[in-house]
């Protein structure tokens, strides 16, 4: 089975996200999305809808190629468009990314193309092959190039083969030294065609490898076409040769212009070569290659040398043969007056000395242009085979890389053109043949019924070419051998002659009248696979005999120089028979190639160049359209999709989509096959849609897949809800369990904490409680440890209880009961207590407030408890005066007592006889206490000759001053009647100091009357205040009874 079975047609579509994968590498999981599948394109042109549209595939590469994406896959096909730019695509992590995986799961890269053969060598040990093919300046090379890197940075090494690596790398620069040359096209063009077989051990790493090489474009070595150079291994010679080099060589340095086969301008005739400035100029401009550096290059090189395992004399041998061909091409002949050719330089002489026998003169410059071409071509086959020596041939496991010229169409194709078509057409074949054997192996292998693949088998095409004695080939040996005048137009003949009918070769005489202006009288035409190519017989036949004169080679045979002696074997000189022509030379390479080839499992990667003018991001759509139409690219497709479009192991499908079933979903458990069955049902696929192979489903149409994707983009979304909600849902209860469990921790800690607390408090309380009564028992005996705290208590609590219930004020009498032990305290506290609140309010009263409370005090000695009336008396203020001076105390009263009116107050008068009551004022000042009626002063009695004031205990208003009967004038005592006669009293007794002679009666007051006589007042309680003349002659009072607790 070829590659395509081990992948068949896989697609990749879409962008792949990272995750972490096998071996430590990053990997690309596989992720479809209809997103990168719209924006750039298909990844697989397997997967266009249009896929016949020629126009619909160079969208697809047009879009992809905007975007960089250079690489798009046909099944297993990798198609690649020149970036003409470095890509950062290309680095070890990109490398480590594309190991190990399959296919469709990431995005196509060559990377992916060269880790599926590795791997396919790898655990299989099947042999692989990768064809790269491709028009000059395509990509072929560097694409063999990264390849190759991709193997010797990936693969693990054997210490003992090492340096196999390092070789395998090393022979590149070497091989593009001598081969490689600037084009018009490609500055770093391979003008000949190479397969190296990398060879792997069973453990994957490379232990050798092995170089063929085919068709080395030789006539370059005489000849160039303007703007171009021949190899490179000139150029760096001449410009970084180092001197003493050159001088051995006889070259001269940077002098290029000085070796006419590097200078091939015009083949001149004359005995003297003209070189003008102008062909100076030209020839700076062709060897100043802008992207070429012949020194850093020259560098490289002779730094390989080393690598590969060449010594000194081998590299100096093998610079002999490149500067012998410099010589070669600056021999010069002219004709002398004889018409015959000689040797016009003696320099050359001196090197080439008697080499060439005398012949005409075109005879000669072929002849030594054909003696140049062959050495440097049997150089070049002597270098691979060097080489391959040293790369250690191994029978192993092999990756053949093939870089080989693509499909060549120019304005005039000739020989070289033929040839390298008629490779294409073989590669074509190839295939196509295991393609469809590869495609027809594995229906077989998934029990599906094979159905006929329309295709064009290019086998016609092949055969017009190589078959024998018909074909094209053996017509042109035919001709190259005959005797008698053969030419191309001889040969032309011959083909029309032969090959006249076929429906794929076309001559102007052949052709009809549409297609006869079309192929000029010197060219045929072939149909080939890819498209119609025409061929200018002109040189065919020199081309393909490639002779080189038996004397030329016999001397070459003598040479000392070891490379030129292998290259020229006696033998060749003794073999009679004709040496194979180029074109069979060719053509046997060719099926060897093939027998190659056939054994292995190809990939095939096509490269396509996008503009002529080197240029990062022009996508030239007809130079394009040329290319996938010459590469065969739509006949790829056609071929790859003339079966499914889609196949996938069963395993494979049921993972992806599995989403969309639910039966399918999330899991099943039963048969892959009939879980397909299930999923497929389930999607309505309709018959012709699918067929369910042994072990994988093939999908004919893109379209099928396309709608199963969009459907799967669809569900997607539910899904990651679903997985969201199941997500969220677990973050949740876990969070919930975290914060739970912490809850409880803290939740048990702290009843620990409070049970324990508790636990002591109780503790303590039990000991306070237990000490407490042993205190109360013990309280009565004197301090001992047993009672110590129970009294401390008790005088706390009472200390606590005074604090809280101190006295407010000074008549707050209010005091904790002390307990026994603290009688004696208590009381000095409260003794405390009473003279700092008496300190405290006597130093806050004001002095008006002073002399009323000495009154009151004075009051409060004379009658507290002796008159019931004064209870009354004590909250009412004692005022100055009850008389305003101003409007009740007459003004001549005033004028006679002078301000020394202190207090005054109205009175009633009794009459001493008959108890007439009579208004009066009674006027207290500093010495007297003065009665007045209106403006008169009635009476005036001295404080010095008051006696003493008597009242009743009574609440009457009654008092009488008692006066000696001297100063009375024998009127006798005065009895006198006030609303206020505690104030009036007290303010009398303090003014005239008689405070000890107030006189307080209980049932009567006798007072003198005049001459003598004695007068009674009587007091008795009564219900309101009376006063009458009782018929004994006394005053009788009635006074009402207050209460005695005020
Ligand atoms: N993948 C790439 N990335 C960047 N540049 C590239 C890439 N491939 C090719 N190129 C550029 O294109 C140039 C030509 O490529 P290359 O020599 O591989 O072409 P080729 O197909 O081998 O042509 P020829 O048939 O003439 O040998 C390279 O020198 C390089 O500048
Ligand atoms: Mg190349």
């Amino acid at each position: 089975m070829g590659v395509a079975s081990a992948h068949p047609i896989q697609m990749v579509l879409t962008d792949p996200l990272l995750r972490v994968g096998v071996e430590g590498g990053v990997r690309l999981v596989m992720e479809s999305t209809l997103s990168a599948r719209d924006r750039v394109g298909v990844q697989d042109f397997l997967l266009l809808e249009n896929y016949t549209s020629e126009a619909a595939f160079i969208e697809n590469l047009r879009r992809r190629y905007k975007e960089n994406l250079i690489y798009t896959y046909i099944g297993s096909v990798l198609v690649s468009v020149n970036p003409y730019k470095e890509l950062e695509i290309y680095s070890k992590q990109h490398m480590e990314r594309y190991r190990g995986v399959n296919f469709y799961e990431i995005s196509p890269h060559i990377f992916a193309l060269a880790d599926n053969s590795y791997r396919a060598v790898r655990t299989e040990r099947r042999d692989q092959c990768i064809l790269i093919s491709g028009e000059s300046g395509a990509g072929k090379t560097e694409a063999s190039k990264k390849i190759l890197q991709y193997y010797t940075t990936m693969c693990p090494t054997r210490h003992n083969t090492h340096y196999i690596r390092e070789r395998l790398l090393q022979s590149n620069p070497v091989l593009e030294a001598f081969g490689n040359a600037k084009t018009l096209r490609n500055d770093n063009s391979s003008r000949f065609g190479k397969y190296m077989d990398v060879q792997f051990d069973y453990k994957g790493a490379p232990i050798g490898g092995h170089i063929i090489n085919y068709l080395l474009e030789k006539s370059r070595v005489v000849h160039q076409n303007h703007g171009e150079r021949s190899f490179h291994i000139f150029y760096q010679l001449l410009e970084s040769g180092d001197n003493s080099l050159l001088t051995r060589l006889g070259l001269q340095k940077t002098n290029p212009q000085h070796y006419h086969y590097l200078v091939k301008v015009c083949v001149c005739r004359t005995f003297v070569m003209i070189f003008t400035l102008h062909i100076i100029y030209i020839c700076n401009l062709l060897f100043s290659v802008s992207s070429i550096s012949d020194k850093h290059s020259w560098k490289i090189v002779t730094k390989a040398f080393t690598v590969i395992g060449f010594n000194e004399e081998e590299v100096e041998e093998l610079l002999k043969v490149v500067a012998s061909v410099l010589h070669l091409g600056n021999m010069q002949f002219g004709v002398d007056e004889f018409e015959e050719t000689h040797v016009t330089t003696d320099t050359q002489l001196k090197y080439l000395a008697e080499m060439i026998s005398p012949l005409n003169l075109d005879q000669v410059l072929s002849a030594r242009d054909a003696l140049a071409k062959a050495i440097y071509g049997r150089t070049f086959t002597w270098l691979v085979q060097k080489i391959n020596q040293s790369l250690a041939f191994q029978c192993s496991s092999v990756i053949g890389l093939l870089d080989i010229y693509g499909f060549e169409v120019f304005q005039q194709n000739s020989f070289e053109q033929f040839c390298i078509n008629y490779c294409n057409e073989k590669l074509q074949q190839l295939f196509i043949e295991l393609t469809l054997k590869s495609e027809q192996e594995e229906y077989e292998a998934e029990g599906i019924g094979w159905e006929t693949v329309e295709y064009f088998n290019n086998k016609i095409i092949c055969d017009l070419v190589e078959e024998k004695f018909r074909g094209i080939i053996a017509i042109l040996d035919e001709e190259c051998l005959r005797p008698g005048d053969a030419s191309d137009i001889t040969f032309l003949e011959k083909l029309e002659d032969t090959l006249g009918g076929h429906a794929h070769f076309v001559t102007h005489k052949l052709a009809n009248g549409k297609t006869r202006k079309a192929v000029g009288r010197e060219e045929f035409r072939l149909l080939h696979y890819a498209g119609e190519v025409n061929y200018n017989v002109t040189g065919f036949l020199d081309k393909n005999n490639d002779l080189l004169y038996r004397n030329l080679k016999e001397v070459m045979c003598q040479s000392g120089n070891q490379i030129v002696k292998q290259c020229f074997h006696p033998d060749e000189l003794i073999d009679q028979r004709r040496p194979e022509t180029a074109a069979t030379q060719f053509k046997l390479s060719l099926a060897g190639l093939m027998d190659i080839l056939i054994l292995k499992e190809p990939s095939y990667m096509r490269c396509i160049k996008p503009n002529n003018g080197k240029q990062p991001g022009q996508f030239e759509e007809v130079l394009i359209r040329h290319q996938v139409k010459y590469l065969g690219l739509m006949e790829n497709l056609r071929v790859r999709r003339a079966g499914f479009a889609y196949r996938r192991s069963f395993e494979a499908f049921l993972q992806r989509y599995k989403p969309l079933c639910p039966d399918t979903w999330p899991n099943w458990r039963g048969q892959l096959l009939d879980g397909v069955s299930t999923l497929v049902k389930h999607l309505n696929y309709k018959p012709e849609e699918y067929r369910l192979g042994r072990t994988k489903i093939f999908i004919r149409f893109p379209k099928t897949l396309f709608l199963t994707e969009d459907a799967l983009e669809i569900r997607k979304k539910t899904i990651a809800i679903t997985l969201q909600k199941c997500w969220r849902g677990y973050r949740e209860r876990a969070k919930y369990q975290r914060i739970r469990h912490a809850v409880i921790m803290i939740q048990s800690w702290w009843r620990g904490v409070k049970g324990r607390r508790r636990a002591r408090h109780r503790r303590q309380a039990a000991d306070t409680i237990r000490m407490f009564i042993k205190g109360f028992i013990l309280r009565n005996e004197p301090r001992c440890p047993g009672n110590e705290y129970f009294l401390d208590h008790v005088r706390f609590s009472y200390l606590m209880t005074i604090k809280r219930n101190l006295p407010k004020s000074v008549l707050d009498k209010a005091w904790p009961r002390p307990p026994p032990s603290l009688t004696e305290a208590s009381a000095y506290l409260h003794h405390l207590c009473i003279r700092n609140l008496v300190n405290d309010y006597c130093r806050k009263v004001q002095p008006e407030w002073r002399n009323q409370l000495e009154q009151k005090v004075v009051a409060s000695d004379m009658f507290k408890g002796q008159k019931d009336n004064y209870p009354q008396s004590v909250p009412r203020l004692f005022v100055g005066t009850r008389l305003g001076n101003n409007e009740e105390i007459n003004l001549k009263v005033l004028q006679t007592l002078g301000s020394d009116n202190k207090y005054g107050v109205a009175v009633t008068k009794y009459d001493r006889h008959g108890y007439r009551a009579r208004p009066r004022q009674l006027l207290l000042t500093a010495s007297t206490a003065v009665l007045v009626q209106e403006s008169k002063v009635k009476q005036r009695i001295d404080y010095t000759s008051l006696l003493g004031v008597s009242v009743s205990c009574h609440s009457d208003g009654f008092f009488v001053l008692h006066l000696p009967p001297a100063t009375s004038k024998q009127k006798g005592d005065l009895v006198l009647q006030c609303d206020h006669v505690i104030e009036t009293v007290t303010k009398l007794a303090i003014m005239a100091e008689k405070i000890h002679n107030i006189n307080i009666s209980q049932d009567s007051i006798k007072f003198a009357l005049a001459r003598g006589k004695e007068g009674v007042i009587d007091f008795t309680p009564g219900a309101e205040l009376r006063v009458i003349k009782t018929k004994n002659g006394h005053l009788a009072v009635m006074a009402p009874r207050i209460s005695s607790s005020v």
